[in-house]
């Protein structure tokens, strides 16, 4: 490709690959769901949902549209946010047992990502839960073959699990959360509604629209595709390739959407407009790293949830400790590009331009604070906590942080800087809090 930050390397790739879903968007599609899965061939679905969204309309609108087609339902509820291997168990044997030749998911990243790994555990039990996941925790092995036509129904403006081939689960045994990700666990389709996001608090709209934010600036800020190792095997070619061509134009329009329309979204239920926009944004959010992966700011997310103190989130109905997942990411997220942007000035200076930032003249030795700038201006804005020391973090947290956040190795890895265990360390210290 023409671009100079994927210039090639000596043994780097040279290819890299798309996946998506057959994507729907627009207010009232969720009524289009029972013609789309009949045309899938769907008669019996399993329809997953968690306790908040039980009882709303919008399920009632899948429901009504399933049955005007001819497809039959049962419905699975029991999913807590942040979803961990006993709830996918159990799920799994939900799909097991119910004979079902769909699956249709209404929710946000956790039920998602509930619907997809139950497909995997129910249809392909393994005697150790890990056993999908990645090493060093897990022992990699690939998805043994197909799972069910997955219809994805986001109802939140962030996540984007309704365009990616990963999911996030809690391993209780281990205390945080993993990625386990396969091309075999992409929806087939998904309809993104944005009216779902109508009444949703103005907080929510804030973590899940930093969730969103956080995914377009990793992946455009990714190590280029071009410096991962080249694979012979197409099939092994992994999501997480690295920031190319395709992120890059999903990513950018993100940054843009999220840039104009996360204040407005946040401090205004009634404007539809930032909403709607928020909603796609999202979805391009979730074209881009999906096909791109993220990196530090992730990572890092996850060293903060596990690790973090007795802590509650007005707007969520959860047991403390509780951090949303946008608000974990967002909260390390200007110490981290600081400490990339030499790795990538230029690259983080187009990033912060798209959301907003104005620094058309700014130098490269300024894309650091450029970008932190721009994100903490945001943050302050949509009445964020002003880094991790106002999520209950001080300098004694910084060591184990650090510990726990270095697992995540393949995301740290798709940071454009090298980083080590020592750097992660001072990036956790600088974040405390912002000037
Ligand atoms: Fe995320």
């Amino acid at each position: 490709m023409g671009c100079q930050y994927f210039s090639p390397g000596e043994h780097g790739a040279d290819t890299f690959t798309i996946a998506l879903p057959k994507l729907t968007f627009g207010r009232g599609c969720l009524s289009e769901a029972g013609a789309r899965a009949a045309a899938r061939g769907m008669s019996r679905v399993a329809l997953f949902t968690d306790s908040f969204l039980k009882d709303s309309s919008y399920l009632e609108t899948v429901q009504k549209s399933l049955q005007r087609a001819g497809v039959t339902s049962e419905i699975f509820s029991d999913i807590r946010i942040e979803p961990d291997d006993a709830t996918i168990l159990n799920a799994g044997r939900f799909i097991a047992q119910g004979n079902f030749d769909g699956v249709v998911s209404l929710g946000g990243g956790s039920v998602m990502d509930t619907a997809k790994t139950s497909m995997l555990y129910g249809l392909y039990p393994v005697d150790d839960f890990l056993d999908y996941f990645s090493p060093p925790i897990g022992a990699g092995i690939p998805v043994p073959g197909k799972l069910l036509p997955h219809m994805a129904c986001p109802t939140t403006s962030g996540t984007g699990s309704e365009c990616t081939s990963v999911a996030v689960i809690r391993i209780n045994d281990l205390n945080s959360k993993f990625v386990l990700g396969s091309p075999l666990l992409m929806p087939d389709e998904a309809l993104i509604d944005p009216s779902c996001c109508d009444s949703l608090p103005g907080n929510i709209i804030a973590s899940t629209g930093f969730d969103l934010l956080s995914h377009a600036i990793e992946c455009y800020t990714a190590k280029a595709y071009t410096r991962w190792a080249k694979i012979d095997d197409p099939l092994k070619r992994p999501y997480l390739q690295g920031a190319n061509p395709w992120s890059d134009l999903a990513a950018t329009r993100a940054l843009e959407i999220v840039g104009e329309f996360i204040e407005r979204g946040v401090n205004d239920a009634s404007d539809s407009e930032a909403r709607d926009q928020l909603m796609w944004g999202a979805t391009l959010a979730g074209m881009a790293f999906g096909n791109s992966g993220t990196h530090l700011p992730h990572g890092l997310s996850y060293g903060v949830t596990q690790l973090m103190h007795d802590i509650t989130t007005d707007g969520y109905s959860v047991e403390s400790p509780f951090i949303p997942h946008g608000i974990s990411v967002i909260a390390s997220a200007p110490a981290i590009f600081r400490y990339t942007a030499e790795a990538a000035p230029q690259r983080h200076l187009e990033a912060a331009n798209s959301l907003g930032a104005k620094a058309w003249d700014a130098g490269e030795d300024e894309a650091g604070e450029v970008v932190a700038g721009r994100i903490i201006e945001l943050m302050k804005n949509t009445a964020m906590p002003n880094g991790i020391g106002d999520l209950g973090f001080g300098e004694a947290d910084v060591k184990p942080l650090a510990a726990s956040a270095v697992r995540q190795v393949r995301a740290i890895a798709n940071s454009p800087r090298e980083t080590n265990l020592q750097d992660i360390e001072n990036i956790y210290a600088a974040a405390i809090s912002y000037a």
